[in-house]
Order: C-alpha cells, then structure tokens, then sequence
C-alpha cells in the first residue's frame, strides 16, 4: 500500500519530536518516499541529520541554504506529496495553521500542500483541554484534515492526562490505512442529500428547521475522501463543501430537493439521504408580504413529496438506500418501521434526547440498524467521526451484495 506514496512529514518543537525517527524507518521500510520539514525549534528535539540519514532526503527548515545560496520553494514541496503529516503538531503551530499564517517555511509548505493533511497533537493536558486549542482541532477537521488525536499518558511535565503524541506505529497504521481506503469508493457515485428545506409563505416568511447541514457535508467529504464522486443536493445553508470528487446541487424547497434527487438517482450507486426535508410546504405562496389583522392565522398545508421513500421504490438490487431518522420517542421501532416502508439498507437513528447529537452540534450520536434490525449502538463522536462510521457501513452493504 505505501510502495511509493510520497509523504511529507512536518514536525515542529515538541518533546515528542523524538519519536519520528522510528516512524520514519517504518514509512521506509513499507517502501515509502519520506521528505521531512522541521520548525527552527524542532531541530532542539531532534537533529536534521539523524532525519536525513533516515529519509534518505535532505531535511528542509529555512526558505534560502546560506551555504549553497539555494531558495527551497514551498510551492514543489506541497505540490510533491501524496500525504502530508504534522507530528508532533504543538498548540502554536496548530494555531498558526488554523489561521492561516506563514511565518516558517514548514506553515508556508502547508498552506501550498494540494493533499490530504494528518495532524497528530502534542502538548501538555492543559493547553490540549484549552477551547483555542479544541476549536483550532475544530477548524483543521473541518477543512479536511485528519486529527490522530494525542492520547493520556504520562506527560514530559511529569503531569498525567491527554496530550501525549500518538505513538509512531499506531501513526504507521494509520497511515496505511488511509491510502487503503482512499480508493475503496473509486467508480462509485453517491447521492448525498444535507441541509433544511425552506418553504415559502411569503416574499419575506418562510417554515424551515434547525438543520445546519454538518451531518450530510462530514458524509459527503468522508466519501471523496475514500473516492467517490458525490452529488450533493443541498438545502439553503452557510456550509459548503470544496473538494473536486463533490458536486453540489443548492436547493431550496422539498419540491426542488425531490426534483433534484429523483433526476440523480439512477446514475447513482447509492444514496444517502441526511436532509432535513419539511414534510408539509403552504398550499400557496402569498406574492405579497401577508398583513396582519385577525387574532390568530393559519395556514393551509400541503404534503411535500417523500424523496427517501420515492427512492426506496424505484431502487434496483444493486443501488444501496441509506435514511436518516431523527425521533423524540419510540426511536428504534419507529427507524425500523421506516426501513420496512421506505425499502432502506440501512438507518441512521439520531435522538434529540441525546446531550451532543442534533441539529447544529458538531457531534452526534447515533444508532445504526440494518435490514435485519441488527443495532449497532455508537458512542458521541464528531459528525466527522460518525460520517466515516456511515461510509464503513455503505462499503459493507456493497461487499455483502458481491458475495
Ligand atoms: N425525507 C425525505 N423526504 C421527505 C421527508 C423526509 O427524503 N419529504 C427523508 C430524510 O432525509 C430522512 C428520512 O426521510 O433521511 C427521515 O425523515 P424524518 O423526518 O425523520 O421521518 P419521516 O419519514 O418524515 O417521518 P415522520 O416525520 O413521520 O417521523
């Protein structure tokens, strides 16, 4: 898997700066390309030669080699690596790259990097547990990049928490399995539907929900990221998605989410519908903003078309069907009612009543059921997290129906 996968490894000045040397034999000896970029202060934790001897490659930490007059472009750096991976990544530099800014050649490589970017934390418990940190861990999941979180242990302050570097040959697995499974989703395009829907009242009123869309974009990126092409339908919100596997397809009402959806569907291998739709829309759309007078107003509603269950009957054996349900009661008998009427794989069972899951949080907690109501129960995690969880469990309902 890693003959000849180009990684670019960053370290900056941590005490676990140490241990990179042992991951660097390991990349190498899978048969690896290794280049390292070190931080002015990592080169106190570890030496440029010992990494160089190791890489097989020149270690680079400065923009000009005074000796040979040579300039390092950053530009081919970033542009050369399948993979680049920060490790250790201190709270300062995490917080430089969370914002932008690029005043090492190591933070002027990141900003030019075009590939996947792993970053593994290493600090003391207090500053991990700091939220400048948590939201700048935040920030970097959220543009893509991947969090080998740090882990508790023993600290070198002699303090005992979370903050420690992961180690070098879980990082090793880690890494391998992200080249495995960047192409299991490769020839495959997926329907993701995410976001509410807005139902007009007026020029100026409209009936929507909570719905951020979190959910649906962390599905789409964990898909491109594994691969897949995507076509995101996605209902009116802030968040976006850039990645060049995702399509979107912005949409504002259920009938334009229906109509989208429905005319994507057959092309695609499988649809994963996490939208929040209305399931009731005005029966007309005043054209003027609507005046009040009387006490009390009502509206007449009429049903919105059910994309999911409209999929479900037109699906073949090969196309997979993945729903969302969001209950407050009766949740796993209600999900597993709807797999049976809408002829879903597979449910994602969210419940409001879970502290941390829902609409606008960036975790969520959820239950995944089967056709054969088997329940796998998940733990809180990040919607990102969870996204990974939902494309395992697509990529086993595909190697099941092959067998
Ligand atoms: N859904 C849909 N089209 C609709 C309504 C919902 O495709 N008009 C999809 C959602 O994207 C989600 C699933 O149906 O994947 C479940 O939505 P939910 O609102 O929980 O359930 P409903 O089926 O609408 O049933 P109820 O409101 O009665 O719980």
């Amino acid at each position: 898997m890693l003959q000849g996968k180009k990684i670019l490894l960053g370290i900056t000045g941590g005490i676990a700066a140490y241990k990179i040397p042992l991951l660097i034999r390991l990349l190498k000896k899978a048969g690896a390309e290794v280049k390292v970029i070190i931080t002015p202060a990592a080169k106190e934790f570890v030496t440029p030669l010992t990494l160089a001897t190791l890489s097989g490659s020149p270690v680079e930490s400065g923009f000009f080699d005074n000796e040979t007059g040579v300039w390092n472009s950053h530009v081919e750096l970033g542009l050369w690596a399948d993979l680049m991976l920060v490790a250790p990544l201190t709270a300062n530099t995490m917080a430089k790259m969370a914002c932008g800014i690029a005043d090492n050649f190591l933070l002027t490589v990141y900003l030019s990097a075009r590939c996947p970017v792993m970053f593994a934390p290493a600090m003391d418990l207090d500053m991990y547990q700091h939220p400048a940190t948590k939201d700048n861990i935040n920030k970097l999941q959220q543009r893509g990049h991947r969090l080998i979180a740090a882990t508790k242990g023993e600290l070198a302050s002699g303090l005992c928490g979370e903050g420690r570097m992961e180690e070098p040959e879980v990082m090793f697995e880690t890494i391998k399995r992200f080249f495995e499974m960047q192409q299991r989703f490769s020839g495959k395009k997926i329907l993701v539907s995410a976001g509410p829907t807005f139902e007009a009242i007026d020029p100026v009123r409209f009936i929507g929900n909570h719905s951020s869309g979190k959910m649906g974009l962390a599905i789409a990126r964990a898909l491109a990221q594994q691969g897949a092409e995507v076509e995101l339908v996605l209902g009116p919100t802030e968040l976006t998605i850039k990645h060049n596997l995702v399509s979107i397809y912005p949409v504002t009402t259920a009938n334009e989410m229906y109509n989208t959806c429905m005319a994507l569907f057959s092309v695609c291998d499988a649809a994963i519908m996490s939208a929040a739709v209305a399931d009731y829309t005005p029966k007309t759309v005043s054209g003027q903003k609507i005046k009040k007078n009387e006490d009390a107003w009502s509206i007449d509603l009429i049903r919105t078309p059910d994309i999911l269950k409209t999929l479900g009957q037109s699906k073949t054996d090969q196309q997979k069907l993945i729903g969302f349900a969001l209950e407050t009661e009766n949740g796993v008998n209600n999900a597993i009612e709807k797999i049976k009427s809408k002829n879903l794989d597979l449910i994602v069972l969210n419940q409001l009543s879970d502290p941390g899951a829902g609409f606008r949080h960036d975790t969520n907690k959820a239950n995944l059921i089967d056709k054969s109501g088997q329940i796998t129960v998940l733990p809180l995690k990040s919607k990102d997290e969870l996204a990974n969880d939902i494309a395992d469990a697509l990529w086993q309902l595909f190697e099941t129906s092959k067998q």
